[in-house]
């Protein structure tokens, strides 16, 4: 086993009366060269500042590449506009920023096919994109990981976020295009830790991962097969430790869709595509009563 809990947890103290978090995701860049998207990305960063949102989360899907080189882009993106801080930015990996899909199919598979190597190399990406990303993580300059918990006060107020990695290793029968999910038994475990429930207690939860908790879901047989190559696949346990947890919204991207529903009593949100379309962002806003709005909004 191989994760990292970081029990500590840092409290923030912000005079923003205003409680308003952006979610966005599946940037899908091309790299340092995708100038043009890297720009837009800027843009949408600036208009949701501009929106008054204190807090921002990207779920996943960054570049079309597992290079560290390509996530340090968006790195001195987050600095260049004044947001690379704990308490400004979250952001979580998915399955294309931690699987190499061409190498796990032709050379890992011929080379060395058993499931722990495949494991490994996914733990070992997770390690690397938390290290590249550690003071979103910790607020320090030291690694963590995964599961980790943010608790972020604005006066009165706590919003908790709570991360979960969902990615799950290539198998080319089980897992054959990278992008099936699952939420590690141990990462779940470690979210049910009694000193987990006391840190969250009065705070508004807020779950973030990758996967979509739904996909397509119809009974069409072609839907059916698409879902499962795409389909988180312990969503169930997911959703059961979240409800354990009292959140009441769950965050994720994957399936590229903005969309809103609810499951378990949880709203859902999907935070779409960043590449299908650049201008368009959810907000989630949090009311002292702990009521919430949340709305796409176009910039
Ligand atoms: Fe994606
Ligand atoms: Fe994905």
């Amino acid at each position: 086993m191989n994760f990292y809990w970081s029990p500590e947890i840092n409290p923030v103290v912000l005079s923003d009366k205003s409680i308003k978090l952006a979610h966005f995701s599946d940037l899908h860049l091309a790299g340092r060269q995708d100038r043009r998207r890297l720009e837009r990305l800027g843009t949408l960063l600036t208009a949701i500042v501009n929106a008054g949102c204190s807090h921002i989360v990207i779920s996943g899907d960054l570049f079309n590449s597992t290079d560290p080189a390509d996530w340090v882009v968006i790195r001195e993106i987050l600095q260049e506009k004044g947001l690379y801080s704990w308490d400004r930015v979250t952001i979580i990996p998915g399955n294309h920023d931690l699987i190499n899909l061409e190498e796990e199919m032709r050379i890992y598979n011929a080379l060395n096919p058993d499931s722990k190597s495949r494991t490994r190399r996914v733990l070992e990406k997770t390690k690397e994109f938390c290290n590249v990303f550690r003071e979103l993580i910790t607020g320090e300059d030291t690694v963590a990981g995964f599961p980790y918990i943010k608790v972020l006060q604005y006066g009165d107020m706590t919003v908790s976020l709570v991360m979960v990695n969902t990615v799950f290793p290539w198998a080319n029968t089980d897992n054959p295009l990278g992008a099936r999910g699952y939420a590690r038994p141990e990462e779940l475990r470690a979210l049910l830790d009694p000193s987990v429930d006391s840190a969250l207690k009065g705070s508004f939860v807020v779950g973030v991962c990758h996967h979509a908790y739904r996909i397509y879901g119809t009974g069409i047989l072609i839907d059916q097969a698409f879902d499962w190559t795409m389909e988180l696949k312990n969503r169930e346990e997911l959703l059961q430790t979240m409800l354990r947890l009292r959140a009441r919204l769950l965050l994720h991207g994957h399936f590229h869709r903005f969309q809103a529903y609810t499951a378990g009593g949880i709203r859902v949100v999907n935070g779409g595509s960043f590449s299908y379309n650049p201008r368009r962002y959810s907000e989630i806003a949090i009311y002292p009563d702990g009521n919430f709005k949340q709305k796409f909004v176009d910039i």
